[in-house]
């Protein structure tokens, strides 16, 4: 990387994915030659990431589109990691990076979050699919229909990228784990906690017990958070240092995934944490009945990703040098004070 300071901009700071990237990027060992501007929703958490961490702050919402495209147009790396299935903010955002294009002759850099969503089947809970998608197999990941989960905006990112007007990355998470930490979530910016582990456990809080999908036999794979800021790191090393020296557009897609897990296998572990815990249940997981999810979370859909398969294997990101260490055994085991936390946020939050 040149000794030129680099605008880098990032989307989703209080978040989970978004806070650990940005806690990772202010450990970087260029992070002096950084200008990071974030773009949050709260001005309260604004103000403290700029008084606390020399970060600049935009205050906004994504139906700011004229803010989020002003703010994507003055970076030349722009980290997207609020939300994978916001159509209006990454069109947004990619006429910010297109009009800076236009102007400067710079080819910006996106690196968006997407997510293993995208490859789900509807197993329904009933049984593992033999099919698992390799991000080196451009013509399997060009397979993936229009209509897929967070395929609109991939499909619009990697056409800016074959425009040539922005050089695009897309990061595709498979069920991350694990409780974020470090400083942004000491003072209370980011959250600490993932989706997938969490929202089952709010649910089996809520019920009384834990729930599954039909049988469970679906397979998901899995990453844990710190694995995966690596992952995002080692794209912006490839793609800052040497632009060429890793793949971007339809070559751009990078699963993150270190192993994988069968749902009935997560969901019994969490029974048995819940029922030793004294928080519910006899210690085994019971299939959710019609309308059971539209009361805890208020929708079935919900009930499509839980049930489905999304087998990944991250051989792009492997192929560039990271090294995720986490495995199946480490998610099973960070059950327990993973729970633990849950529960006593929830009482904290008198919920
Ligand atoms: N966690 C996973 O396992 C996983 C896996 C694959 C893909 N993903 C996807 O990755 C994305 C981020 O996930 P996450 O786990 O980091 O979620 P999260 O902790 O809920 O973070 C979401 C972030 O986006 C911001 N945000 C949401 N809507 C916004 C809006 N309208 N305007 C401005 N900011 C907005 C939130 O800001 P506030 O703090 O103001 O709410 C927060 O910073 C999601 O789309 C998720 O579906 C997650």
């Amino acid at each position: 990387m040149s000794t030129s300071r680099v605008a880098i901009s990032l989307t989703g700071a209080t978040g989970y994915i978004g806070g650990s990237v940005l806690t990772r990027l202010l450990h970087h060992p260029s992070a002096a030659t950084f200008d990071i501007t974030v773009f949050v929703r709260s001005a309260e958490k604004a103000k403290l990431l700029e008084e606390k961490f020399g970060v600049k702050a935009v205050v906004g919402t994504h139906a700011d589109s004229d803010k989020l495209e002003a703010f994507a147009e003055q970076s030349h790396v722009i980290f997207s990691c609020a939300d994978s299935d916001n159509l209006p903010a990454i069109q947004a955002i990619l006429r910010g990076l297109r009009k800076r294009h236009t102007a400067t002759g710079d080819v910006p850099i996106l690196i968006h979050t997407s997510g293993s969503g995208t490859v789900c089947d509807m197993a329904g809970g009933m049984f593992i699919s033999e099919t698992i998608y390799s991000d080196m197999n451009v013509d399997q990941i060009k397979s993936i229909p229009p209509t897929a989960p967070h395929r609109a905006l991939d499909l619009a990112i990697v056409d800016a990228d074959t425009q040539g007007y922005a050089r695009t990355y897309i990061v595709l998470p498979s069920a991350i784990y694990g409780i974020a930490s470090g400083p942004l979530v000491d003072a209370g910016i980011s959250n600490p906690f993932s989706i997938p582990i969490p929202v089952v456990v709010r649910i089996a809080f809520a019920r009384g017990e834990m729930g599954m999908v039909g049988a469970g036999k679906n397979s998901w794979s899995n990453v844990h958070i710190d694995d995966l800021t690596e992952l995002y790191i080692r794209i912006f090393d490839g793609a800052t240092k040497d632009k060429e020296s890793i793949g971007h557009g339809w070559e751009g897609f990078y699963f993150g995934e270190n192993d994988e897990h069968q749902s009935l296998e997560l969901c019994k572990t969490i029974a048995q944490v819940l029922a030793e815990l004294g928080l519910g249940g006899s210690g085994e997981p019971t299939t959710y009945i019609t309308g059971e999810l539209t009361k805890y979370v208020g929708s079935e859909d919900i009930s499509h990703f839980l049930g489905a398969n999304s087998r990944c294997r991250a051989d792009r990101g492997r192929s560039i040098g990271w090294k995720p260490s986490r495995t199946l055994e480490d998610l099973l085991k960070g059950i327990k004070p993973e729970v633990e936390a849950l529960w006593k946020k929830q009482l904290q939050d008198g919920a």
